[in-house]
């Protein structure tokens, strides 16, 4: 079976502030996005790219003359690309839905999937490569992630009647070094993350992750090695940071 990457991109980014949809913000004058199809496209284990846009057909059709353009492409759907074939659908109304649209696209042919976010544009090839090759070696679900900088503390689910800013009182802080901050892509086993989206869907639960689900089911899910270089763009401080990463790489 063939491998694809499902690139969630229909998020409006109001951490970031007001502007483009966050997928169409620019770095180096070149949309995030258009980053990380550059950077699942240049797997070797990659030759399907699935980008969910935020679903206004303006956009659908922007992002799709955006990414063919990106892949060397003919612009048009389906528009193949040395290496990688793309197809553009458009997104929901949360991060999990517009994972799950991506996913219903995917042709019968493709047994292993990467999600990756648009908004982490700057993920190095070969942690792509080791997520990837993780799921090949038998892994149902493979997670890059680093150690954190910061200690973590645990407060109580928020009553109606805080504040915001008002003083939170700490229930617990879980031991650091037992702690993993998690990046993308995440890589998946088809099967079980199709399963396991569509039993959270049922149950009308959410989550944050897609990893998060398939541990939901009780299936096994491994953390390697995630980068620095793969941080998500959220924040405006986030940006300056993208811009100075890439100034390096490009300098
Ligand atoms: N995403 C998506 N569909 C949504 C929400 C998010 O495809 N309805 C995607 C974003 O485009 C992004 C990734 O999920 O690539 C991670 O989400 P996040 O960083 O939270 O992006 P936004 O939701 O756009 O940002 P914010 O939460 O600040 O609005
Ligand atoms: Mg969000």
């Amino acid at each position: 079976g063939r491998t694809a990457a499902v690139i969630p991109a229909a998020g409006r980014g109001v951490r970031l502030g007001p502007g483009a949809p966050k997928a169409l913000r620019t770095l180096g004058g070149v949309p995030m996005l258009v980053h990380a199809v550059r950077a699942m496209a240049r797997a070797r284990a990659v030759s399907l790219v699935v980008v969910v846009a935020p679903p206004e057909e303006e956009a659908v059709a922007e992002v799709r003359a955006l990414c063919a353009q990106a892949l060397g492409g003919a612009g048009t759907a389906g528009g193949t690309a040395p290496g990688a074939e793309l197809l553009v659908v458009p997104g929901g109304g949360t991060r999990q839905e517009s994972v799950a649209r991506g996913l219903a696209a995917l042709p019968a042919d493709v047994d292993v999937v990467l999600v990756h976010d648009a908004a982490r544009p700057l993920v190095p090839v070969a942690t792509v490569d080791a997520v990837a090759a993780a799921v090949r070696a038998g892994a149902p679900a493979v997670v890059p992630a680093l150690p954190l900088a910061d200690t973590v503390k645990q407060i109580a689910p928020r009553t109606g009647a805080q504040e915001d800013g008002a003083p939170e009182p700490v229930v617990a802080t879980p031991e650091r070094a037992l702690l993993r901050a998690v990046q993308t892509p995440q890589g998946f086993d088809r099967a079980v993350l199709a399963a396991a989206h569509e039993k959270i869907a049922l149950a009308g639960e959410g989550a944050t992750d897609d990893a998060g689900m398939v541990e939901r089911l009780g299936l096994p899910v491994v953390l390697v090695p995630g980068h620095e270089e793969a941080f998500k763009v959220t924040r405006p401080l986030d940006l300056v940071l993208a811009e100075a990463v890439l100034a390096r790489r490009e300098g």
